[in-house]
């Protein structure tokens, strides 16, 4: 009997899940529970954890096989499957509403993010349910949307490694639309600045409907804000929803996140 109890955190998604130690091996039905949790509320918080690398990729290997990150700067040292997300390496917070890894044939089921050192005020991720936001579009506009394909590569930054942008910047297509593979839901799937076009339209056309496309879509209502506390473990589904971090905190404290990207199925519209 799994002793897994979850509680939303926001009327439209996130939940906390309490009753589990994901230091300790997570026996098949806590499994079974978390991957459906994960599908139903999109992205799930576990408090008060305490981790070690090891540890950490055991516990996200319940949620899909780790993979590897495209930004091997930033890969931990020993533990290349961990990304460290760390200003003082030079990192800026991703602003801007997006899914992970998008230029991957079989991007990510999910980014799971634990927090390390956390500062005072600000520097949360919001998280948004695309699945509500695909749901709240006009019909005539989800039937557009359905039948648009993009091709993804990687947006490198200026510290990209050579190797990263021959690995990793072959264009992929993507449907504009997914359907979820344990949901069965539909959600709105892009990543604007990994997307470079729009089948059928330029480069500039595509990216101004996608910026008013997340303008329009994503209203407060579908977004859970993640205020960090040291601990946390923080899960979020990429397959229907988009995150964002949060910049506003004081550089002179640290903000230090370990991210794992596990590996989910080819983006498929059913
Ligand atoms: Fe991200």
């Amino acid at each position: 009997m799994s002793s897994v109890r979850i509680a939303p955190l926001h009327p439209s998604l996130g939940a906390e899940v309490n009753g589990v130690d994901l230091g300790q091996p997570l026996d098949e039905p806590t499994r079974e529970t978390l991957t459906h949790a994960l599908a139903d509320h999109l992205a799930l918080v576990f408090r008060d954890q305490s981790l070690t690398p090891a540890q950490y990729l055991a516990a996200a290997a319940a949620f899909g096989p780790p993979m590897e990150q495209h930004y091997s700067q930033h890969h931990m040292p020993g533990f290349p499957l961990i990304g460290l997300i760390w200003h003082r390496n030079g990192q800026q917070p991703a602003e801007q509403w997006h899914t992970d890894h998008t230029n991957r044939e079989r991007p990510p089921a999910a980014t799971i993010l634990y927090g390390v050192e956390i500062p005072s005020a600000g520097g949360g991720t919001s998280v948004a349910n695309m699945r509500a936001a695909y749901a709240a579009l006009p019909e005539d506009e989800r039937r557009r949307l359905e039948s648009l394909t993009t091709f993804n590569g990687l947006d490198g930054h200026a510290d990209t490694r050579p190797e990263d942008l021959q690995k990793y910047g072959t264009p992929i297509a993507h449907p504009m639309v997914r359907t979820h593979p344990v949901h069965g839901s539909r959600a709105v799937y892009f990543h604007i600045s990994k997307a470079t076009y729009i089948e059928g339209m330029t480069p500039e056309t595509s990216k101004a409907y996608m910026r008013d496309l997340l303008d329009r879509m994503i209203q407060p209502s579908i977004v859970y804000h993640h205020r960090w506390r040291r601990g946390d473990v923080l899960v979020i589904d990429d397959r229907a929803t988009m995150h964002r971090a949060h910049g506003d905190y004081d550089r002179r404290e640290s903000r230090v996140l370990w991210r794992v990207i596990v590996e989910g199925d080819r983006p498929r519209l059913l």
